[in-house]
């Protein structure tokens, strides 16, 4: 195994777990997750961030009912019912981490 620091500071990690339609849990990507993920992504690239701050999809983080869910590293912040709006809040936090 290799092992080396990442090339940047900052991951975000935004759940877009999809289930099968019918299943009795609820899963982010019906709740907006990949849009979520997709919209944050773009914002750190308009931002020049892109060195700086990744975001990632990630599969289910175990907070399902209370998605969309997101979760940032290295302060390991989780966060729960994800909208829109809290967008540019996520972006500065991380752009302070
Ligand atoms: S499906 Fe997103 S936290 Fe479980």
């Amino acid at each position: 195994m290799l092992k080396f620091p990442a090339p940047f500071p900052t991951a975000i990690f935004v759940c877009t777990h999809q289930r099968p339609d019918g299943h009795p849990k609820p899963c982010c990507a019906n709740r907006g997750g990949r849009e979520l993920r997709d919209e944050l992504k773009g914002m750190v690239r308009e931002a020049g961030l892109d060195g700086r701050i990744r975001v990632f999809q990630s599969g289910c983080l175990g907070g399902c009912e209370q998605g969309p869910m997101a979760v940032r590293y290295p302060d390991g912040e989780l966060m729960m019912g994800v909208k829109q709006e809290d967008l540019a809040e996520i972006l500065a936090t991380a752009k302070g981490a």
